[in-house]
């Protein structure tokens, strides 16, 4: 029989933390949490980016069909067939690129568990990762997470809110080292609405040669673009095909955030790597609606026209009400969000306010400083999402105008 330890010698343990150090440093996501708020507080949720209108009719059903002919078990760990086809024809078509789906092609459960896949395949303890900010606020707790060291470069703000924020080339040179294994890019962006253009991607290109680093390129928004802005995948310039991981999924394309579908495309060795880890992260993501992805990816042309148009249609509706309620807004080029500048209403701080306008004022935002990893440079913005009925924007509209009479 093993000795029952004495209560003296409990008592003594040394006490060990119950929580790593990796999850001490950083909180929960805001933008989650904001959610939460909006329904405690019966507010309209401006705060996440999820669409509160249905999906394709013939996504939906293709899920179903999918259901009953029992495609209910794992699927190959790194995707589908059919999507990774689907994926492959689709980069061909939209960025002519051959990507081989047999090799370089791995799905995961949305383009969140692709980028710390992705991450978790490519960094040692120690390298140095390059973020914009502001960011997606994932990227911070993924860098934490895959134990790499994040850079952060400052996209600034322009002066005039009808023009582009712009990263100083100086600013970005100064951060790539020896130690650099990676830049995060996200285009279009979240949350600034920024579009990447081309001499930007190849100044960030040339620091990637030059300094043998990737690009881990989240192009989520790829679809979703204003006023004749084009969407550019840093892989197809000259050099970077090899050293450039693409990271997209099905949630904002096709509204459906809650079926948890993305990918990384990347050469061979980096795809070998990235599918170990998602391997052993999550096996695979949901078999049914990988099929059902397949059919989304295979819609005509002209899903994407009306998907862009209607979110034209969108931001033409927020981007005056905000306005009237006496935000400064910055027009976006792509994405689907509105970053303001709140400095007309006399709060302390981002977060104060947004804690007025989901308590108070019934409608729910992101406090600016959780896209940074110096929240003073986010305390005069707060970001609104407009995936919304016309319906649920209006009435957000009406709620913001109380904010002139407050
Ligand atoms: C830039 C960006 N990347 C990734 C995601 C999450 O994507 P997924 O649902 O594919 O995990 C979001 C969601 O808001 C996002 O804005």
């Amino acid at each position: 029989m093993v000795p029952k330890p004495s209560a003296d010698r409990l008592a003594s343990a040394p006490a060990k933390p119950l929580i790593s150090e990796k999850a001490e440093r950083f909180t929960e996501s805001v933008i989650r949490d904001m959610t939460r708020q909006a329904q405690l507080y019966g507010a309209i949720n401006l705060a996440q980016g999820f669409p509160d209108f249905p999906a394709p009719a013939e996504i939906k059903r293709a899920a179903q069909q999918a259901i009953g002919a029992d495609i209910n078990q794992y699927a190959i760990t790194w995707g589908a067939r059919s999507l990774r086809q689907a994926i492959a024809a689709k980069m061909k078509k939209c960025r002519g690129l051959e990507v081989d789906p047999e090799a370089e092609i791995t799905v995961c459960c949305g383009s969140t568990e692709a980028m710390i896949a992705s991450l978790l395949a490519v960094t040692n303890a120690g390298d140095e990762i390059v973020i914009f900010e502001p960011f997606y606020e994932n990227y911070g707790p993924d860098a934490i997470l895959s134990d790499a060291r994040p850079r952060f470069v400052t996209l600034h703000p322009p002066a005039d809110p009808a023009g582009e924020w712009r990263f100083d080339e100086r600013e970005l040179r100064a951060v790539f080292s020896p130690r650099t294994k990676a830049i995060i890019l996200n285009t279009p962006n979240n949350p600034t609405g920024k579009v990447f253009a081309r001499t930007e991607l190849e100044f960030i290109r040339d620091l990637c040669l030059e300094f043998d680093a990737l690009a881990i390129t989240d192009e989520i928004y790829e679809h979703i673009l204003y006023d004749g802005a084009n969407h550019l995948s840093i892989a197809t310039l000259d050099g970077m095909r090899e050293r450039t991981i693409t990271i997209n999924g099905m949630s904002k394309t096709y509204s459906v955030t809650g079926w948890r579908v993305g990918w990384a495309v990347a050469s061979p060795a980096l795809t070998n790597a990235i599918r170990k880890v998602h391997d052993f992260l999550t096996v695979g993501a949901p078999a049914p609606l990988q099929e059902a992805g397949a059919t989304a990816l295979s819609m005509p042309d002209s899903y994407y026209e009306e998907l862009a148009r209607a979110y034209r249609a969108r931001r033409e509706r927020l981007l005056p009400a905000l306005r009237q309620a006496g935000f400064k807004t910055f027009v976006p080029r792509g994405a689907y969000y509105i970053m303001t500048d709140i400095s007309s209403f006399g709060f302390p701080d981002d977060v104060s306010f947004a804690q007025h306008l989901v308590k108070n004022i019934g409608v729910a935002s992101v406090p600016g400083s959780s896209f940074y990893s110096r929240p003073e440079l986010g305390a005069r913005q707060v970001r609104f999402a407009f995936c919304k009925t016309d319906t649920t924007l209006d009435q957000a509209a009406q709620r913001l105008l109380k904010l002139r009479k407050a």
